[in-house]
């Protein structure tokens, strides 16, 4: 059979990332230009500098991705896209640049949800097949899910104030660590004793598999408020070290709770938070314990890139779910 390949664009944040990935595992070239330098001095994504940077990147990163995979847009068989959710004006140039690309070329359009991507990461290094459970950790998610056989998703648990990412990066920043906060706060953790502050865990009823990490990130900025104000030393490392095992442990209980609700074997954990080393443990140690096989994406994976909107692509090729000019990005995407 004829390889499928498909030129994917991902927009939907800080990230302009194209990428050219075959039958939806392999990886012929990927291309990621971070706008982090533009977001540094704000401690965080400034929408209209994140759109301004997208439509001056994106040219050039579509070239590079074509040109390191040594093929052309005439040897592609689709052009996929992050539809949503994300940043409205973000979204858009990358959308407006695939329905371009895909209408000049003749190939078909194929919207792509930015989590579903994020989950089909993990098809790039390990075969994933539904069913299974995902749990999604990023800058602006945290859910579990439910991915059915038939490729329904079912959404068990979200987060009901900030995400897991988020909380990363709001407490890297009150330590004055810098952004992105996720891999500061790794580095620092490594430094510390976990044990030094038991910060409290949201009580959300037993049952519930929802999330709450704005209590958390309360207590940290309280904490250290204290610290500063008794004139005592901010012990940075030993407070990154804390908060990481808070998160983690709130993360761990309540995929343990949905791995047992629904009886699923396999657990996928995915976004940028999956990077982190400490919570990759953790997952490898839930699921040794429960019998139920991991599927991690590699860490450069685990955050925005277009690799994992190509793979979920195919995806979509394989079930014939094309989109067609009428596609736009969306804010708010319920997967
Ligand atoms: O998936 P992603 O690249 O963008 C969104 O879709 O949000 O995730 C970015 C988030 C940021 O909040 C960042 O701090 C976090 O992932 N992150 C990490 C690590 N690497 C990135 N969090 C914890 N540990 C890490 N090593
Ligand atoms: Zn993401």
């Amino acid at each position: 059979d004829k390889p499928i390949s498909i030129l994917a664009i991902e927009s939907s944040c800080d990230e302009t990332a194209a990428a050219v990935i075959r039958n939806g595992r392999e990886i012929i070239s990927s291309v990621v230009a971070s706008q982090m330098e533009s977001h540094e001095r704000f401690g965080g994504v400034v929408p209209e500098v994140a759109s301004r940077a997208h439509v001056e990147q994106i040219g050039f990163v579509i070239e590079q991705a074509l040109v390191q995979s040594e093929l052309s847009l005439d040897d592609m068989q689709a052009i996929a896209v992050t539809c949503g959710p994300g940043l409205i004006g973000a979204l858009f140039v990358g959308v407006t640049a695939a329905k371009t690309l895909a209408q000049v070329a003749g190939l078909p359009l194929i919207g792509v949800h930015h989590l579903a991507g994020h989950m089909y990461a993990a098809s790039l290094s390990d075969g994933v097949e539904p069913p299974f459970l995902a749990l999604i950790v990023s800058g602006g998610h945290t859910e579990l899910l439910h991915v059915r056989e038939d490729g329904v998703i079912l959404r068990l648990g979200k987060t009901r104030d900030d995400a897991a990412g988020e909380a990363f990066d709001k407490v890297a920043r009150a330590l004055q660590l810098g952004y992105p906060g996720g891999p500061k706060i790794q580095q620092m953790a490594l430094l510390g004793d976990p044990k030094y502050v038991a910060f409290p865990q949201a009580k959300l009823g037993e049952e519930s598999l929802d999330f709450s990490f704005s209590g958390l990130k309360s207590a940290v900025l309280l904490h250290l408020d204290r610290a500063t104000k008794a004139g005592q030393d901010v012990r940075t490392a030993d407070i990154a070290a804390s908060f990481q095992r808070a998160v983690i442990e709130a993360l761990m209980t309540k995929t343990r709770l949905a791995l047992q609700q629904t009886g699923l074997t396999t657990l996928v954990l995915a976004g940028g938070v999956a990077a982190n080393q400490a919570l990759r443990e953790a997952a490898k140690e839930v699921c040794r314990e429960l019998h139920v096989q991991l599927a991690v994406p590699d860490t450069w994976l685990c955050t925005d890139n277009a690799a994992m909107i190509g793979a979920a692509a195919y995806m979509r090729y394989k079930q014939h779910k094309l989109a067609d000019l009428t596609l736009t990005g969306r804010a708010d995407f319920p997967i």
